[in-house]
């Protein structure tokens, strides 16, 4: 190990892929790889793709096209390509690009230091199964390397639920759910290097059914009542959910968890019955609306956030106005919307087309409705007391940033001592993106 080569890893999309990122890194740091923030000068560059909406593959061309410079520059330079675009693609990556050296899918970076020997060689390398294995239980780890405040941590991957937009069941594969003691393993390891609030992550994270310690599959609400226990371990929260796989035992822990923050994304895409069906969803604009009842019975200061797709194939006027309506019923504290996106593969994209420009006079018009709610629920703040975990220096001297229970950024005048710690804040001001607040 010489711990002299550079690595940089851009990553695109998802949370998970941030995690991922992170596992990859750690991955090949085994192999002597350091980590750094610019292409420039790097012995390896790693592009972390998303294929969920329009163009991520012309993106990750155009991005390999700027870095062609850096190829000529240095014939050395190792280039790969991992995420979901490279399970999308494969092949056609390193045909069209040909100085792409290595390809590999999200279900298989444990085969990473195996491929980096083929790279060592002179060789490409090119993986995009989908093995039985666990991806992280083969993944060195540092265990010494201090970690900042928050992490994620994957608990659950892929989808079995088949939206009719929707590349994840394809690029993700099926649902796997990772092991309940290999999950809290992590959680202890994590927390000892000094992470303080973690986030469990899934495509469907609701719908975790891991095999538990002594047999049996364990749920989401057990695996965090259990995590909650880790002394050192202050806030959990999870994402992404689907409507349908919010199970009574998570709803009871959004009341009874003390760990468990009053935050929960969960998105219902349409308003439109007739659009929701369309989307292959399985649940009515009404029944998420039970659902939010129920929940917010358990937890009445949850801070609720979403997405939304305008402009689905037979979207009309009326389907629009029932989101708007539902978006108006619910009251986010933060939401999503996106232009629908044909994506090859997929069922929609086969579907006759809403005319583009209405779709964006409709995305338009969600985001101002969305913006003004968020805008609302955020100056809401201002006079209430909130609980801060500080994360790193603001941009002003003097300055710490950090997040409230309802995943506000917060910042107020302190010491850096304070990151890594939970203060109370009184927040004073509500700002563009953030709120300012001054400890108690
Ligand atoms: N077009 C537009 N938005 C999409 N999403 C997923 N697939 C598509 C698509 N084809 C959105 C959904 C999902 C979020 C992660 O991305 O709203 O919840
Ligand atoms: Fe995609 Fe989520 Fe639907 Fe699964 S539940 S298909 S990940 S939108």
């Amino acid at each position: 190990m010489t711990g002299t080569k550079k690595l940089y890893v851009k990553t695109y999309g998802c949370q998970m892929n941030v995690y991922d990122s992170e596992r990859m890194a750690e991955a090949l740091g085994a192999d002597g790889y350091e980590q750094v923030d610019t292409p420039e000068g790097a012995d390896m560059i790693l592009l972390n793709t998303c294929h969920i909406r329009e163009k991520a593959a012309e993106k990750v061309y155009s991005e390999l096209g700027r870095l062609k410079p850096l190829r000529e520059a240095n014939p050395d330079l190792k280039i790969g390509v991992a995420g979901c675009v490279a399970q999308a693609e494969g092949e056609e990556i390193m045909r069209r690009q040909p100085m792409v050296d290595l390809v590999v899918g999200p279900q298989t970076y444990h085969r990473l230091p195996k491929m980096m020997e083929a790279l060592g060689r002179g060789e490409k390398a090119l993986d995009t199964d989908f093995p039985e294995e666990d991806k992280f239980a083969h993944l060195p780890k540092d265990r010494r390397a201090k970690r900042g405040p928050t992490a994620f941590l994957t608990v659950q991957e892929g989808c079995d639920k088949f939206c009719s937009f929707c590349v994840v069941p394809y690029t993700r594969g099926a649902e796997v759910s990772r092991p309940v003691e290999r999950l809290l393993r992590e959680a202890r390891d994590l927390v000892e290097r000094g992470v303080r609030e973690i986030t469990l992550l899934g495509q469907n994270v609701n719908a975790y059914h891991g095999a538990g310690p002594e047999g049996g599959e364990w749920g989401l609400a057990r695996l965090i009542r259990t995590m909650a226990a880790i002394d050192g371990l202050e806030r959990i929260r999870f994402t992404t959910s689907h409507p349908n796989d919010m199970e009574d035992d998570l709803i009871a822990a959004h009341g009874d968890c003390d760990k468990l923050m009053p935050y929960l994304h969960l998105p219902v895409q349409s308003g439109s019955d007739r659009i929701l069906k369309a989307m292959n969803r399985k649940h009515t604009a009404g029944g998420y609306i039970r659902l939010i009842e129920r929940i917010r019975a358990a937890r009445p200061d949850l801070a609720l956030s979403g997405d939304f797709i305008v402009g689905f194939p037979g979207e009309t006027e009326a389907d629009f106005q029932a989101t708007l309506d539902l978006v108006a019923e619910v009251g986010y504290a933060s939401a999503y919307s996106f232009k629908y996106s044909p994506r090859p593969g997929t069922p929609a994209a086969e579907r006759a087309q809403v005319d583009p420009a209405e779709a964006d006079d409709r995305l338009q018009r969600l985001q101002a409705l969305i913006t003004s709610q968020q805008r609302a629920a955020q100056d809401a703040m201002v006079g209430r007391r909130v609980s801060v975990l500080f994360e790193k220096p603001g941009r002003m001297p003097g300055q710490v940033v950090g997040k409230s229970e309802y995943l506000h950024a917060v910042h107020v005048q302190g010491d850096a001592d304070l990151i890594g710690r939970i203060a109370a804040v009184d927040v004073v001001e509500s700002g563009p993106n953030s709120l300012a607040g001054l400890l108690v």
